[in-house]
C-alpha cells in the first residue's frame, strides 16, 4: 500500500517538475514534495508503526524516491536558470540602432571662425598663409616699417615693451618685413594673429586683439589691384550687395594709404548711432607699400611695387554678427560662444 502511495507521489511530482516553467514554481514543488510537511516525509516518519521488514523496504524505497526527486529538481533548476539567462541576454542584447548619448564637443571660437573664413577667401584669390612671432623686435615692428625711433607715428601704437628693443607686436605688419627679407617677388601673403597695445579697454578696444595682414609684391602692382582684391574680399565676406569706399589715410609704411569702409549694416548707409551717423563703417587700413620699406628689405623699388592691408578681426566679427561690445569675445561666457 505504502509503496504504491510512494510511487504515486513520485509520478505526481515528476509530472509537475517536467511541466514547471519557472524557478518559483519549482521551489513550490520542492516544498510540496520534499518539505517537512510533504507526504513523503510523513510516510518516513510513520515507519515506526510498521514491521521491521516493511520498514526497511519502504524506507529504502521512500529514500530512493526522495533522492530521485531531489536530483530531478536539481536538473530542472539548471535548465530553467539557463533559459532565464538566455532570455535576459536576448532582452539586454546591444541594440546598435538605439540612439547614442550625445557628447557635447567644443567648437571654434567666433574669432577663429571669422579669421578662417577670411583666410579662405584670400587663398581663393591666390594668397598663401604665413605665421609670425608675437614677440617682436623694435626693428621689425617699427623701424623697418619706416617708423623711426622719434617718428611721431609711434604714438599710433602704444606698446608693451619686454626689454629695451623687444616688445609684444602692436600689429601684424612686421610679418611683411620678415617674408620680404627672405623671399623675392612675386609674393601674395596673408598672416593672422594676436597683437597687443596699451589701449584703454572699452566697447571697441582691447589690449589684446587679432589682426589679419596681407600684402602683394610684384612688378607693376597698382592701386587698382589693391582696390580690386579688397573689393572682391568685401563682396565675398559681407555680400555682393554691400557698398565699399576708400578714403585717404596715413600709415608710415604705405603711400598713398587708404581706409576701406562698407556701408553700415544697420542703417544701410542712411546714418545711425552704430556708424556715428556717417553711413559707413571702416573695416581696414591699406596702401601701396612705401618705397622706403622696399629699400629696407633690399628690393629695387623702381622694379617692384606692392600693396598691403591690415584689418582688426574683432571689429570685422562685430560688424558681421552685429556684436556691440568687443569684451564679449574674451569673457568666455558659454551663452555667447554657443551662438556661433
Ligand atoms: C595698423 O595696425 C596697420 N598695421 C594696418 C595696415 C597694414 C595699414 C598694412 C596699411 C598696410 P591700425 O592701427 O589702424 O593699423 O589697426 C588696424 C585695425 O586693428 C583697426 O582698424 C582695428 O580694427 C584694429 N585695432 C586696432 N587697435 C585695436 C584695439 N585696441 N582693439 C581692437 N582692435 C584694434
Amino acid at each position: 500500500m505504502l509503496i504504491e502511495e510512494i510511487n504515486l507521489i513520485k509520478e505526481d511530482a515528476q509530472g509537475l517538475i517536467n511541466q514547471s516553467g519557472t524557478l518559483k514554481e519549482l521551489e513550490e514543488i520542492k516544498i510540496k514534495f520534499l518539505g517537512k510537511k510533504a507526504k513523503l516525509s510523513q510516510i518516513l516518519k510513520s515507519l515506526g508503526s510498521v514491521s521491521k521488514e516493511e520498514r526497511i523496504i519502504i524506507g529504502l524505497h521512500a529514500n530512493r524516491v526522495k533522492n530521485v526527486l531531489e536530483e530531478n529538481i536539481k536538473n530542472k533548476t539548471e535548465i530553467l536558470k539557463q533559459k532565464q539567462e538566455e532570455k535576459s541576454f536576448q532582452e539586454e542584447v546591444l541594440d546598435l540602432t538605439f540612439p547614442g548619448k550625445r557628447f557635447s564637443i567644443g567648437h571654434f571660437h567666433p574669432l577663429t571662425l571669422v579669421a578662417q573664413e577670411i583666410i579662405e577667401i584670400f587663398i581663393g584669390l591666390g594668397f598663401e598663409v604665413v605665421d609670425g612671432p608675437e614677440i617682436e623686435s623694435d626693428y621689425y615692428n617699427f623701424e623697418a616699417l619706416n617708423i623711426g625711433k622719434d617718428h611721431p607715428a609711434r604714438d599710433m601704437w602704444d606698446s608693451f615693451y619686454l626689454e629695451e628693443k623687444t616688445l609684444l607686436r602692436t600689429h601684424t605688419s612686421p610679418v611683411q618685413i620678415r617674408v620680404m627679407r627672405e623671399r623675392q617677388p612675386p609674393l601674395r601673403v596673408v598672416s593672422y594673429g594676436k597683437c597687443y597695445r596699451r589701449d584703454a579697454v572699452d566697447a571697441t578696444h582691447s589690449w589684446m586683439f587679432h589682426q589679419l595682414e596681407g600684402f602683394m609684391a610684384d612688378k607693376e602692382v597698382s592701386f587698382a589691384d589693391l582696390k580690386g582684391i579688397l573689393t572682391a574680399f568685401a563682396a565675398a565676406f559681407f555680400g555682393k550687395e554691400r557698398k565699399t569706399k576708400f578714403i585717404p589715410a596715413y600709415f608710415p609704411f604705405t603711400e598713398p594709404s587708404a581706409e576701406m569702409s562698407i556701408d553700415c549694416f544697420l542703417c544701410i548707409g542712411k546714418g545711425c548711432k552704430a556708424c556715428h551717423y556717417s553711413g559707413w563703417l571702416e573695416i581696414l587700413g591699406s596702401g601701396m607699400i612705401h618705397p622706403q620699406v622696399f629699400r629696407n628689405v633690399n628690393y629695387d623699388s623702381e622694379k617692384y611695387s606692392g600693396f598691403a592691408f591690415g584689418m582688426g578681426i574683432e571689429r570685422i566679427a562685430m560688424l558681421k554678427y552685429g556684436i556691440n561690445d568687443i569684451r564679449l569675445f574674451f569673457e568666455n561666457d558659454l551663452r555667447f560662444l554657443r551662438q556661433f
